[in-house]
């Protein structure tokens, strides 16, 4: 989920490569590297760090090659270390490649190559690719007139899971092949020269033409010529399309801040998190599990974390406490370190932590441990502090989040708890098969359901025009709507500088409704169909005061009493804040915009918190 840069031209490649890298590293990386076509063969530079430790590798520049390709690395599969490193080579060193996104099969393939011989030298799910496309170069290709389109085709009809991939191949020095599935790859179009890259603002420098590869698409490239080929290698033209961005916007993909592209990257958020966990079979992570005897000794389960992390702990306590029928209390993180916590060798805590860095969390961590609980720890961030600290890590693969405002990283945590409490449920066998089965398939069903709840945009903006100069809202719900409420409550604040608070709808005739009058805004979520009458009532109790009011629901709610009603997919309930969020996240992006404010650095706050 990083970044990719790609040259074949008549310039030397490595400068451009690497100034390309540069241009990427607001993304945030662990590792970055380059290949280059040498006279002797292909030559690969990488390390873990900064892109500008490049230039002090040994031999750097006496690369001469005119064609090269490039990585900076997000590590998903393997920590951030030298080895795992992109690019990665084959066996027979004929074949580099270096790739953004996941290989969801890479174990079976892993065990299928090394059936057939052959070795690995890093942790990574991408070692697998090179090694293929040698499998199928030396297998039975003869007949083919490209042989190296033709293997790399036929490694990627093995691939499952999400990848953009540029080949460099020994053997045909004056060609590179690229193709993408599920992520970003482009092309620009020079004179005498291309260029490839994951994100157009790496290349807007040189070129302002560019082809946008489409899923399954194969690019092969020389320097005067690209063809493009479908998935059964027919020949396609594509159009180039004149980008006229300016380098900022471009950084952004077109979007006019961070904030506003990760809210609609969740969709492949949502979808890189589930990876292969999810099918017929019982759930196995990569690199974690516990046993099904110390899952039976648990008397409590703690969530602990801060902010949006913590609300996504709040999301997900239910599902713990439903299909695990063990009691789940969620923290404060800066709470739980001074309230000498009921923690002992018979609870299991976990810590939530998008950045891995919040000093908080890690505290609350080390307390935990102190005190003989065992700790999982679920992270964005391969290799920060906090997955250092705890007994195990699990990771959502968001990709990097730059907005300060946490989005496409709390539903990425939702959806990753909700996976943690199936294969809880799944050890102990506390919940019946077919509801197991259902909520799994209701997940996978997410990230398409996340894309319908972005669409309604033009109801939320328009509700935002309303209300975007009051000084206070609030937010209500019920149950699982409540801890929706809370996230929807703090994304508002935390952007918009408006005062919100969010209530227990119940809850608000014992005191807040004093607030109520003329013009107070109020934002409902239901989610639970049987709730949602409660919920009207207490929504009725604020109309008769004067409040304004929006709704978002999946139950079939046509009321002229509410001033705005926002449709999301129905899910499971249990699922539902991965989807009631979305309106929301929206709403307060709008607000933000109408006030004119910085959407993605607000006032006072950092991304990452340090500090107590
Ligand atoms: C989210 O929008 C906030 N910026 C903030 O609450 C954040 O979630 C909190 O600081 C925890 O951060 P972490 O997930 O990196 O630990
Ligand atoms: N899954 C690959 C790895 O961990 C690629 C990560 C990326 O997209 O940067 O090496």
């Amino acid at each position: 989920m990083c970044g990719i840069v790609g040259y074949i031209g008549k310039q030397k490649a490595s400068p451009i490569l690497i100034n390309g890298l540069l241009r990427l590293e607001y993304r945030g990386y662990d590792s970055a590297g380059i290949a280059t076509i040498e006279q002797n063969g292909i030559t690969i530079m990488k390390d873990k760090g900064r892109v500008a430790n490049l230039y002090e590798l040994d031999g750097i520049n006496n690369l001469t090659g005119t064609v090269g390709i490039a990585h900076t690395r997000w590590a998903t599969h393997g920590k951030p270390s030298k080895e795992n490193s992109h690019p990665h080579m084959d066996n027979s060193n004929s074949f580099a490649v270096v790739h953004n996104g996941i290989i969801e099969n890479y174990h079976e393939l892993r065990s299928f190559l090394e059936s057939k011989g052959y070795s690995f030298y890093s942790d990574t799910d991408t070692e697998t690719i090179p090694n293929l496309i040698h499998y199928y170069y030396e297998k039975d290709l003869e007949a083919s007139d490209n042989k190296f389109l033709a293997a790399v085709k036929k490694a990627c009809d093995d691939l499952k899971g999400s990848f953009a991939i540029e080949v460099l191949c020994k053997d045909d020095p004056e060609h590179m092949v690229v193709v993408r599935q599920d992520s970003p790859l482009v092309i620009g179009k020079g004179m005498g020269e291309n260029y490839i890259s994951s994100d157009i603002p790496a290349i807007l420098s040189f070129t302002k033409d560019f082809y946008l590869l489409n899923d399954r698409e194969f690019a092969y490239l020389s320097k005067d010529k690209i063809q493009f080929y479908n998935n059964d290698l027919k020949l396609i033209v594509k159009e180039v399309k004149s980008i006229e961005w300016n380098a900022a916007s471009a950084e952004k993909d077109g979007y006019d801040d961070f904030m506003l592209k990760e809210i609609y990257e969740q969709p492949v958020a949502i979808r890189e998190t589930i990876g292969a966990k999810l099918n017929e079979k019982k759930i196995v992570f990569d690199d974690f599990s516990l046993s099904k005897e110390y899952l039976k000794t648990i008397q409590k389960i703690y969530i602990i974390a801060c902010g949006t992390a913590m609300h996504a702990g709040l999301g997900t306590r239910n599902t713990f406490e439903q299909l695990c029928n063990i009691p789940v209390e969620v923290e404060v993180a800066s709470e739980f370190r001074y309230k000498n916590p009921l923690v002992s060798e018979k609870t299991l805590c976990i810590f939530i932590s998008q950045s891995g860095e919040t000093a908080d969390t890690i505290a609350a961590l080390k307390l935990a441990k102190s005190k003989g609980a065992r700790t999982i720890a679920i992270s964005n961030v391969i290799g920060s502090s906090i997955t250092r600290e705890a007994d195990y890590c699990i990771y959502t693969h968001a990709g990097p989040e730059i907005a300060v405002a946490s989005t496409k990283a709390y539903t990425s945590q939702l959806t990753l708890l909700n996976i943690l409490a199936i294969y809880f449920a799944e050890l102990l066998e506390t919940s019946e098969e077919n509801i197991l089965t259902e909520l799994k398939q209701e997940l996978l069903n997410l990230p398409k359901k996340v894309e319908l709840a972005l669409k309604d945009v033009a109801s939320i903006k328009s509700f935002a025009d309303m209300v975007y100069k009051e000084s206070d809202m609030f937010f209500l719900g019920r149950g699982i709507d409540y801890a929706v409420a809370l996230e929807a409550s703090l994304k508002l604040k935390e952007i918009s500088y408006i005062h919100s608070d969010a209530y227990a709808a119940g809850e608000l005739k014992h005191g807040p409704i004093a607030l109520i009058e003329n013009g107070v805004t109020v934002i409902s979520i239901m989610t639970n169909p049987d709730l949602v009458e409660k919920t009207i009532s207490n929504v009725q109790e604020v109309i008769t005061r004067g409040a304004k009011t929006l709704i978002v629901t999946n139950q079939p709610i046509e009321d002229k009493r509410f001033d705005q009603v926002i449709h999301i997919p129905e899910t499971s309930t249990l699922l539902s804040p991965i989807l009631s969020i979305i309106p929301l996240q929206l709403f307060s992006y709008y607000i933000s915009k109408e006030k004119g404010l910085d959407v993605d650095k607000p006032r006072n706050l950092a991304k990452s918190v340090t500090v107590e």
